[in-house]
């Protein structure tokens, strides 16, 4: 079997226009939806992720504000800014990228943020609401994947489903998603024990560890939908994935490729959080 590649890029933009229509739906009714996006610090990844966020927004017409402190921004500055933002009108979306410096408290952060404007639905609020079935905000990586196994046809109900990664950004969310959409949910981590006994028995694996091509195609069953959440670069200066893509796709159904598979869902479904939080706010 060859797996058909589901074409992140591609979905992405179909997805963006959909929600571009809504954005405009509200524009005419004299609402920009708004997104803040606070980052704290220097490190290179974030800085590219945080431009990339604002760029998505701005294709859609969208109104951002990309507010860039320094490294030696206090917890205090942080959270005083941060309320600011939950009290300002045109603002309907915040995040503030992680990781945070070590001096400031992450948790706290997340904490502070409105669970109304949390777009990243990273606030305990939205995670509990999530994990009770009344979702307010998935948070984008999980909600992105969800979308491509949607659009590419993956059915989900009834299957087995296996995440591999157990973090909050990713293998927590994308489990309960797919328990919320029906599937039989188990979670792996790397230090699972026979790992493949589980990836091998999987018709949707989703993996998200960050240990470059980490499942290889012997792991995986003849006909699986395939998402590869990791992003590695390796010493040639290549990005790969958690899969080793080559023999995966020889064995599974479906596919994302890296880059070009999640990575373009990820600020797609934060630009459709933003949207929504504003339809929210104009009732
Ligand atoms: N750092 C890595 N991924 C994310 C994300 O989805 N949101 C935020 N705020 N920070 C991140």
């Amino acid at each position: 079997m060859t797996a058909r590649i589901i074409d992140g890029k591609a979905i992405a933009q179909e997805v963006r226009a959909e929600w571009k229509i809504r954005a405009d739906a509200l524009k005419a009714r004299g609402i920009t939806p708004g997104l803040a996006v606070i980052i704290v610090g220097e490190d290179p990844a974030s800085k590219v992720y945080v431009a990339n966020k604002v760029k998505a927004c701005a294709e859609l017409g969208l109104h951002s504000e990309h507010i860039a402190l320094p490294a030696d921004t206090s917890e205090a500055a942080l959270l005083a800014k941060i309320a600011e933002l939950n009290a300002d009108p045109k603002i309907h979306g915040l995040l503030v990228q992680l990781p945070v410096p070590k001096h400031i408290d992450g948790d706290k952060v997340l904490n502070a943020i409105s669970p109304d404007k949390d777009v990243d639905g990273f606030h305990p609020i939205n995670v509990g609401a999530l994990a009770t079935g009344n979702m307010r905000f998935a948070p984008c990586t999980p909600y992105g994947s969800l979308v491509l196994l949607q659009k590419s046809g993956v059915s989900i109900e009834g299957k087995h489903a296996v995440v591999v990664g157990r973090s909050n950004i990713v293998g927590k969310p994308m489990a309960l998603l797919l328990l919320q959409h029906n599937a039989t949910v188990t979670i792996c981590t790397s230090k699972t024990v026979d790992l493949a006994k589980y990836t091998r028995d999987a018709d949707i694996l989703v993996v998200a560890t960050g240990r470059p091509k980490m499942i290889t195609g012997d792991m995986i069953k003849l006909g699986a939908a395939v998402i590869d959440v990791g992003i590695n670069r390796m010493a040639d200066g290549k990005l790969c994935g958690d899969v080793d893509f080559e023999s995966a796709k020889e064995v599974a159904g479906w596919i994302t490729p890296v880059p070009g598979g999640v990575g373009p869902m990820t600020i797609t479904m934060l630009v459709a959080n933003t949207v929504q939080s504003a339809e929210r706010s104009a009732g």
